[in-house]
């Protein structure tokens, strides 16, 4: 089944619309939005038509609503908007079927992205320096956004873009045969130290910095000693790097980096030298856009013939194209880094490239409260271990207390902890800034990940009870306000997955997936100390079965959403 009950219902109530309208049916979809709860499941705002009808939205919505009849569709008008809601029982079966069936990939959708290919550019950090607590941003959504694009069926080109390629390795260099201890060049920490020394002394010290310069002049100029030890300072932050990312689930189809590019600029500055806003100044190339666009102009070549970043990502968006003929090139990059992108793609139409529009800045916010009391940056390692320590702690007071079975209590610890933190970011819709804090992001209540894992662990644990989910079972016996409320969410996975993926927008996923589990826990709660007869029903097995069913339609949506944010689901917790 590849159109959800939700987008069915979605499409006849916009054409009702559109035909009470008199416009496409198309122009009115996209403004039919979900609706509060209290007033139904779709939800159409007329203030937009005010204008042109010389009438106030409630009376436009007021007539709308009366002329509007859609079969299974209750249509009411609430102040200013049109609300429908979707009819109960007939779809019940229906929902919980979907979601079963689908399993792990409920959500998902396999024909629609099929033969379309997208590229990630994510994670991406700098070699030589350690990846800090703010790379968790690119590298939470970037891989989350990776998982929403392969449910949807696209082949997707995740690419770690790593900045392996510029002066700071030059910088690393001369500060290695400084102070670094050549027996320790594979040890990832202690190149980050020299580079953090480094890059102190050339801040004061004028010759040092030219130093680091003239040694990355080297390299670009393809001399053999100097690119050894980039190489061997390569070599090691990679390796430091891939035990991060296994920690936390994630592998690249690519790992690859600025120095891919190097020798190939040539070619790239002589496609582009050629269009009229390209020329030199004070001896360096630059690409002039103000006369199209009123921004500062992009730098190819500085006065001392070495390349910048902006030459070598012009270079890497050509070379992804040949190689992927991707349909879309996304860059999940800083909102600091949006001048530099909008430069990139500009040039990129300024070279004719046909496809230079298919390319988007995946823009993100800041996280405050991070950094160390020197104000350095602190480490996505120590994080991830200060996490797993600090859940380990409520862990094992859950283990002796007989709360939690588990046999292995670090594992789990561990699991709770990249949830935490993931969630803790990928709930924050990416634009904006947000204040990392502890405490928030740990609790086992509230909208963090661990309440996630555990809402999806109590349904589990509900179901093992219950001897287990049912084969067969009778939909039309779930009447309940809670059991239809937490129907209409668990319905709304595969819309919200589509439309977090056209906004790269993964806090949409995650959203939901808090308002399933507070259905759940409203569902299964309800009168807490009745809690167990909401399941076992005494002697009426058809209504333990069918509930039974939708407690397990809620924990495939649970599994299937935290998948996709790329959060582990412990059985037990
Ligand atoms: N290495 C860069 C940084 O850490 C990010 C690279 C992003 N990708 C790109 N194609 N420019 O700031």
């Amino acid at each position: 089944m590849s159109t959800s009950v939700y987008s069915r219902y979605r499409a006849a109530f916009a054409q009702a619309l559109a035909n009470a309208l008199g416009v496409p049916a198309a122009d009115i979809e996209a403004q039919v939005k979900p609706a509060e709860p209290a007033h139904g499941d779709l939800s159409f705002a007329t203030f937009p038509l005010a204008k042109a009808q010389k009438k106030a939205p409630p009376a436009i919505a007021a007539g709308l609503a009366q002329s509007l009849s859609v079969p299974g569709l209750e249509i009411k008008a609430v102040g200013p908007y049109v609300n429908a809601r979707f009819p109960t029982l007939p779809f019940t079966a229906e929902v919980i079927d979907a979601a079963r069936s689908a399993g792990i990939r409920y959500g998902g959708d396999e024909d629609a992205g099929r033969g379309k290919t997208v590229a990630i550019d994510y994670s991406s950090p700098n070699i030589a320096k350690p990846i800090g607590f703010h790379h968790i941003r690119t590298t939470f959504l970037g891989h989350c956004i990776a998982n929403i694009y392969r449910a949807l069926g696209w082949r997707v080109e995740g690419i770690n873009y790593l900045g392996d390629w510029g002066k700071q390795f030059g910088l690393v260099a001369v500060g290695f045969q400084e102070y670094g201890d050549p027996a320790r060049i594979d040890d990832m920490g202690h190149l980050v130290e020299v580079y953090v020394k480094a890059n102190k002394r050339a801040e004061a010290e004028p010759e040092f910095d030219e130093k680091a310069r003239a040694f990355f002049r080297r390299m670009e100029a393809g001399d053999a000693e100097a690119l050894k030890l980039w190489n061997q300072f390569r070599d090691t932050s990679i390796k430091g790097f891939k035990k991060i990312y296994a920690r936390m689930g994630i592998e690249f189809e690519h790992i690859e980096g600025e120095s891919r590019y190097q020798g190939k600029m040539d070619a790239v500055i002589d496609q582009i030298a050629k269009k009229p806003g390209v020329k030199e100044s004070q001896g360096a190339l630059i690409v002039d856009l103000t006369y199209a666009e009123n921004e500062p102009p992009i730098l190819l070549k500085k006065n001392d013939g070495s390349t910048l970043y902006a030459t070598r990502d012009l270079a890497a968006a050509q070379d992804r194209y040949e190689r992927f003929q991707f349909d879309k090139s996304l860059y999940v990059v800083a909102q600091d880094q949006a001048l530099h992108f909008r430069q990139v793609f500009r040039a990129l139409k300024e070279m004719d490239l046909p496809w230079a529009d298919r390319t988007v800045h995946v823009a993100f916010g800041r996280i405050h409260g991070m950094s160390t009391r020197k104000g350095q940056v602190v480490q996505l390692n120590d994080v991830l271990d200060e996490a797993r320590e600090r859940v380990s702690v409520k862990v094992r007071e859950n283990v002796e207390a007989g709360r939690i079975q588990t046999d292995d209590a670090d594992a789990l610890s561990e699991q709770i902890a990249l949830g935490a933190i993931a969630f803790g970011d990928l709930k924050h819709k990416r634009a904006s800034d947000y204040t990392f804090d502890w405490d928030e992001v740990l609790s086992f209540e509230g909208h963090t990940g661990p309440y996630l894992q555990y809402a999806h662990a109590r349904a589990v644990n509900v179901l093992r009870k219950g001897g287990g989910a049912p084969a067969s079972y009778d939909a039309a016996l779930l009447t309940l306000p809670e059991e239809q409320a937490l129907l209409r969410e668990i319905m709304r996975l595969p819309e919200v997955v589509r439309d977090a993926a056209e906004q790269y927008e993964p806090s949409l996923v995650a959203r939901l997936l808090l308002d399933v589990a507070s259905a759940l826990s409203r569902y299964y709660t309800l009168g807490n100390q009745e809690r167990d007869k909401r399941i076992n029903v005494e002697g009426n097995d058809a209504l333990r079965s069918a509930r039974l069913a939708l407690i397990d339609a809620a924990r495939v949506t649970l599994a299937a959403g935290l998948t996709l944010l790329g959060i582990p689901t412990p059985d037990n917790m």
